[in-house]
Formats: C-alpha cells, sequence, structure tokens
C-alpha cells in the first residue's frame, strides 16, 4: 500500500503534483481548514500531513496522532505546532526558511515606507476625486532616510531589513539574544543595542522575532511609551507579540506616529481601534506572498514530505534532535 499524505489547504498545484507521482493524497483543496477534530480523523492511517500556520496542532491534537512522521508547515513560523509535544510523540517538523527571507523583507520595508510617506492616504485620496489643488503641506510625512532603525530579532529576515536599510543611509540598531557575527554587524553597519535604547533611539522599530512565551507582548504600553512620539513600528512578524489593544490605544493618543502591520492577533480579526485609522497600514499577513515564493515554500515543505517517507532527514527540521536520537539508536 502506497503511503498516505494529507495536504490541509490549498497549495500550489506542483507540490499537490509531486506528492501525487508517489502517494495517496488526502488534499483539502479549499482556503478553510480543518478543525482540531478533523485534523485528527484524517489523519488516521497517515504519514505525513503538510500544514500550514492557520492549522493548531497542540498537545491535545498531537496525542491523538498515531504514525504520523512529519509535520511540514508551509511556513517559516511554526507556533501552531506544539513542537516539544511533537518531539515527544516521535513526530518530525519542518518549516520553510531562507526562500522567503528577502520577500519578507521587501514587504517589512514596504510597510515602514507606506506608513512614513503616507502612500495609502494619498492613493486612497487620489482615487475618491478629493485632491483639487497641490499644497506645500500636502499629505507631508516622516523622511525615511538617514533615520534610525530598530530591529528586534535579528535572525535571516532581521537582517535582511538591515541590508536594505544601508540602502537609505539609515543608522541601524538591533537587539537579540545572541550577537550577530562581526562581519555581519560590519557589512550592514548594524550596532547591538539593549532594548531600552532601541526602543528609545529608533525613528522606526521593526519586529522578526518567532512567537515564543517569552515573546508574547513583547510590545505592550510600556514599550510604546519609550519610543519617540514620531516613532513608527512595524510588525510582520506574528501578530501576539504585540499587544494589539495597547497599539491602537497608543495610536489614537497619538504616543507614537503610526504602524505597519502585516500580522494580527486574532487573525483575520483586527482590533477595532486599528481599522479606519489613516497611520496605521495593515496588510493581510501577505510577508511572504509573491507567486515565486509561495510556490518555492509549497515545494519545500512537498521536499520534506518526501524525505521523511523515505527515512531520509528532512533538509529543514525544526526539531532536529529527534532525527540524531535516531540516529545514534
Ligand atoms: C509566514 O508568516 C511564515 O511564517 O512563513
Amino acid at each position: 500500500m502506497k503511503p498516505s499524505v494529507l495536504i490541509t489547504k490549498r497549495v500550489y498545484p506542483e507540490a499537490v503534483e509531486l506528492l501525487r507521482e508517489r502517494y495517496e493524497v488526502d488534499y483539502e483543496a479549499t482556503d478553510d481548514g480543518l478543525s482540531a477534530e478533523q485534523l485528527v480523523e484524517r489523519l488516521r492511517g497517515k504519514q505525513a500531513v503538510m500544514s500550514q500556520l492557520t492549522d493548531k496542532f497542540n498537545r491535545e491534537v498531537i496525542a491523538r496522532l498515531e504514525g504520523l512522521k512529519i509535520i511540514a508547515n508551509v511556513a517559516v513560523g511554526y507556533d501552531n505546532v506544539d513542537v516539544a509535544a511533537a518531539t515527544e510523540a516521535g513526530i518530525l517538523v519542518s518549516n520553510t526558511p531562507d526562500v522567503l527571507t528577502d520577500s519578507t523583507a521587501d514587504l517589512a520595508f514596504a510597510l515602514l515606507l507606506a506608513t512614513a510617506r503616507r502612500i495609502v492616504e494619498g492613493h486612497a485620496f487620489v482615487h475618491s476625486g478629493r485632491w483639487k489643488k497641490w499644497a506645500i503641506d500636502l499629505m507631508v510625512g516622516l523622511d525615511v532616510h538617514h533615520k534610525t532603525l530598530g530591529i528586534i530579532g535579528f535572525g535571516r529576515i532581521g537582517q535582511a531589513v538591515g541590508r536594505r536599510a544601508r540602502g537609505f543611509s539609515m543608522r541601524v540598531l538591533y537587539h537579540d539574544a545572541v550577537r550577530a557575527p562581526a562581519e555581519v554587524e560590519r557589512e550592514l553597519g548594524a550596532e547591538a543595542a539593549d532594548f531600552e535604547t532601541l526602543l528609545a533611539e529608533s525613528d522606526f522599530v521593526s519586529l522578526h522575532v518567532p512567537l515564543t512565551a517569552s515573546t508574547r507582548h513583547l510590545i505592550g504600553p510600556g514599550e510604546l511609551r519609550r519610543m519617540k512620539r514620531t516613532a513608527i513600528l512595524v510588525n510582520t512578524s506574528r501578530g501576539p507579540v504585540v499587544d494589539e489593544a495597547a497599539l491602537a490605544e497608543a495610536l489614537h493618543q497619538g504616543v507614537i506616529a503610526g504602524a505597519g502591520l502585516d500580522v494580527f492577533e486574532r487573525e483575520p480579526e483586527v482590533h477595532p481601534g486599528l481599522l479606519n485609522l489613516p497611520q496605521a497600514v495593515l496588510a493581510p499577513h501577505i510577508g511572504s506572498a509573491t507567486i515565486e515564493t509561495r510556490r518555492k515554500m509549497c515545494l519545500m515543505a512537498a521536499e520534506n514530505v518526501l524525505a521523511a517517507i523515505e527515512g531520509r532527514r528532512p533538509p529543514n527540521l525544526v526539531n532536529p534532535e529527534l532525527w540524531e536520537r535516531r540516529a545514534r539508536g
């Protein structure tokens, strides 16, 4: 009998074809996703699942899975999977790093520019036919060039944002638990800063941390108050890294000047205080959403599935210790 794989939501067809060449594929070709109950039901007797960030593999769900070899997430983030529970249950977990680094950094920079230069407001103004004359202070925004960018989380995507900032002659500060190698700091002209200094000195603060217990609400009322009144916050990481209610309040009170957000605490819900606020530029979680990148992500996840089923080490494991433990016997 051929091994059998579940694809929980619509993906690019090349990835489905790749898996169908070798396996039985149960393809939920919709954008709705599956409930916890449906996931458990549909995973009976299957060896692998290609999942997305909206699929919740929590400890309770994982405890009910039998014989599953891999959860191959089509995303770089994997906070939707309880990796510790998966590891205990002997299930490999993989993600899709690298291929989306530049696309996500581009989007972070696009949000930064759009917020600072009021592009979305200007666009709506022109489209509405309200533009009647040029004026000296029409849609004036804030300079980006030569300003200070504070990057919180200086991994692949954070560094790629820093690389873009160099082209805008920005001063780049970063904060991360791990100090970047000296050559990276040199190449990007980036300075390590403690969290407080970064918040106080940055004109733009861009978030690039994974969502974990320690990064949940990393930016709350206190942190927003420590930022400049002219500062703009950019979030392309995960919504719960920011206390969204506190951010909405801060924008209404003028505690900071603006926010460019691609992610939200309860997607697709958005805090009502952020809606219809011109200084909040909002995108529907599209950091990696280019045709090229999303296709690569789907194929990468499929490759991880192939490897796990064929007994090879999946290239993008997030719990490699499980593989290594097995290799040691
Ligand atoms: C998207 O948010 C991802 O983690 O890839």
